[in-house]
């Protein structure tokens, strides 16, 4: 049986401006994410571009990746940047601590991060250590980074650029409550102040200074980073993962039941309580909406595939990764006064990545697809959605079948996002758009036979994008008939 959903597009009352960084990816020194994932080194048989894998530069590139953060995560907290410049062979070497115990070559550090951003079109934001790092350490760094003259101008030109770098933001620690220190929040408050201060770019350029934010729903970090240090930051993070079970297990990232499914979607939904409450704590100290939310980590995290060092966080990603990918960035745009970055949680071969990659094969997973999808969000204005959805429910898991969300773009196009949840039945959904004369409806549609379908190497994709003919517009109303399970993104004309 198919279910209705019925709603309307408030066309004539657009919302916020959707920034393009909600789109944005996070790349840490992880397991493969980094070295493998995307460094391979000029010597690797595997076809590369000044060391980076052609492959995948090219994936992101055509994913349009707003913006990258790096190197960590954990990592950030005991990175030191000078251990990764200068010639690659006489760098220091160490354990990553936090990740696998593995050797740290060092071979990837601010140039070959830089000019990797560069490479794929996207901004950069680093993450400083205050961990168990200086201020002063930090300040060189971004001196480093962006000075065009002076002793350190001079050692990047010495070390092969000389042009300051861009550097749009900077993350003052991370998780400073855990592994970047193990801090209480008034601590964390006062040293985000302190080394803040010391984050000082070029006359004419901006950095925006983004402080290491809570965990989840720990509202009173919130509360007392906006208090305490609210003025002297443009940014605070909120890190929250989607675990199906719990941390000690967190339960396999392929052939689960459908209770696993619907219990991972409910959830993941709880992104929007979270985003509401934290916004609604910044509105106290920051009314203007001066200061960005940004969930600079988020994500599905599963259990490691077996046979994997558990350490490096890789995990497949199926048809319920795409469709919680989703179901946040639905969530995020709803919010896009107040949210305007977020980092999924990782970019390539870590947690939801993008990218999948086995020695010199590739996969596109599930989720690459929706970023792919919907980069037409990027930089539209947010056209409000009311819809009454009909519930899904398993066990006790419930909640809508349907999520939507509508945007005019940059281009004038307005496109309308749809996400059916529910993976027995299919809904036909009507939308009235006030005042919209289009006359057609086209699209793709991400679907696939089971919940947990993923693509693996050297196969014919199971999971892929195509062509979506389910859809009209007709007298200002759109009609479409989502698969069950599926993401349609709709193009009017
Ligand atoms: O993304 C993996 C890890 O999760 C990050 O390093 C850390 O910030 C978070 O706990």
């Amino acid at each position: 049986t198919t279910v209705t959903a019925t709603g309307t597009v408030k066309a004539g009352a657009p919302g916020a401006t959707i920034d393009r960084r909600i789109f944005s990816q996070f790349a840490e020194h992880l397991g493969y994410g980094i070295y493998g994932g995307i460094w391979v080194g000029q010597g690797s048989k595997i076809p590369n571009t000044r060391g980076y894998r052609n492959d995948v530069v090219a994936a992101l590139r055509a994913l349009k990746v707003p913006l990258v953060r790096w190197p960590g995560g954990c990592f950030a907290d005991e990175y030191h940047w000078r251990e990764g410049i200068g010639p690659r062979n006489k760098r220091p070497t160490k354990v990553n601590t936090n990740w696998g115990g593995v050797t740290e070559s060092n071979a990837f550090g601010t140039h070959e991060f830089m000019d990797f951003a560069e490479l794929i079109g996207a901004e950069a934001y680093v993450s400083g250590n205050v961990g168990n790092g200086t201020p002063a350490e930090m300040a060189e760094w971004v001196e480093y980074m962006t000075a065009p003259a002076g002793t350190l101008a001079d050692e990047r030109a010495k070390n092969g650029r000389k042009q300051p770098w861009k550097l749009p933001m900077f993350g003052v620690g991370n998780e400073l409550w855990g592994c970047g220190g193990n801090m209480k929040p008034d601590y964390a408050a006062d040293l985000t102040r302190r080394y803040g201060t010391f984050i000082k770019v070029p006359q004419g350029t901006r950095t925006l200074k983004i402080a290491s934010g809570a965990n989840a729903e720990d509202y009173n970090w919130t509360e007392v980073m906006m208090r305490e240090a609210g003025g002297h930051i443009d940014g605070i993070g909120v890190h929250y993962y989607t675990l199906p079970g719990d941390w000690a297990k967190k339960g396999p990232a392929t052939g689960f039941s459908e209770e696993d499914y619907a219990r991972t979607l409910s959830k993941t939904l709880k992104m929007e309580e979270l985003v509401t409450k934290h916004s609604a704590i910044m509105d106290k100290y920051d009314p203007g909406k001066r200061v960005n939310l940004a969930v600079d980590e988020w994500g599905t995290w599963y259990d490691v595939e077996p046979n994997t060092n558990p350490g490096f966080l890789y995990q497949q990603n199926s048809l319920r990764d795409a469709i919680v990918a989703a179901l946040n960035i639905n969530i995020f745009t709803r919010h896009a006064d107040r949210v305007r970055m977020t980092n999924i949680a990782q970019m390539v071969n870590v947690l939801q990545a993008m990218i999948l990659t086995k020695e010199g094969q590739m996969v596109l997973t599930p989720t690459y697809h929706v970023f792919e999808m919907y980069k037409g969000f990027q930089d539209a204005t947010v056209l409000p959605v009311e819809l009454k959805s009909p519930w899904y429910n398993n066990a006790q898991w419930v909640m809508p079948s349907v999520s939507a969300i509508a945007a005019r773009g940059a281009d004038g196009v307005i496109r309308v996002a749809l996400t059916n949840v529910d993976p027995n039945r299919p809904a036909a959904v009507s939308l009235t758009l006030d005042g919209v004369t289009a006359t057609g409806a086209t699209g793709r549609v991400l679907t696939a036979a089971t919940i947990d379908a993923h693509n693996e190497f050297g196969q014919a994709a199971a999971v892929t994008p195509v062509a979506f003919t389910g859809a009209q517009m007709a007298g200002g109303t759109l009609s479409a008939t989502l698969p069950a399970k599926s993401v349609v993104v709709l193009e009017l004309r």
